[in-house]
């Protein structure tokens, strides 16, 4: 039975870790400042970044679904395997539906995304500003969710590390 995770899965987890914690800070960080060619510079590497989780999501989907992951902590009651369970389910959809809703948004404001000012990102939808800013609301609640999970995912993290002390933090690394 597998003890620890692959290369490949702890590469992209922490990888995608950065990614999600700077978009968090940069997407609150932008949206304060004034309009200026800066902001909007950070608009588009907030978008680019996002696009990129996007991408790297489905990668991590593709590793999940072809390896059996470590089994999680014995120390942990059946209720909480549940939850932990739940907990990675809620992250993954975060991780799909948040881009998804940055992507609509900015179509729906009249912005397209062109990827690192390379490749365009079609616009699913024409310019609209009220479905806009419903997509800019359904961003911000869904970020709020992710930051609420990431604050239990951290500190589940640490409990197995300091608490139980399993190897549950080990085995990521
Ligand atoms: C996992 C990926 C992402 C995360 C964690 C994330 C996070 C955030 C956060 C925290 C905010 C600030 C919300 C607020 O306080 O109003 C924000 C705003 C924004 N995000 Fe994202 N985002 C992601 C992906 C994307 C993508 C892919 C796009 C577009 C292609 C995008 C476009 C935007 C835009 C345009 C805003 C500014 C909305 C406004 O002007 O109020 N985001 N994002």
């Amino acid at each position: 039975m597998n003890t620890t995770y692959t290369r490949t899965a702890k590469h992209l987890h922490w990888l995608m870790a950065i990614l999600i914690i700077g978009l968090l800070v940069l997407g609150i960080v932008m949206t304060e400042l004034p309009l200026s060619p800066e902001k909007l510079a950070l608009y588009s590497w907030h978008k680019w970044a996002g696009v990129t989780v996007f991408v790297l999501v489905w990668a991590r989907l593709a590793w999940r679904i072809t390896h059996r992951p470590p089994p999680l902590s014995e120390r942990l009651s059946n209720q909480m395997q549940w939850i932990a369970h739940a907990g990675h389910v809620a992250l993954y959809g975060l991780m799909i539906i948040i881009p998804i809703t940055g992507w609509l948004m900015s179509s729906a404001k009249g912005f397209q995304t062109v990827w690192f000012g390379i490749l365009p990102i079609p616009d699913l939808l024409g310019r609209d500003k009220e479905l806009g800013d419903l997509l800019q609301q359904t961003h911000k609640l869904l970020n709020l969710l992710l930051m609420l999970l990431l604050a239990g995912h951290i500190a589940a993290a640490l409990w197995h590390h300091f608490v139980l002390r399993d190897n549950t933090l080990r085995r990521i690394r």
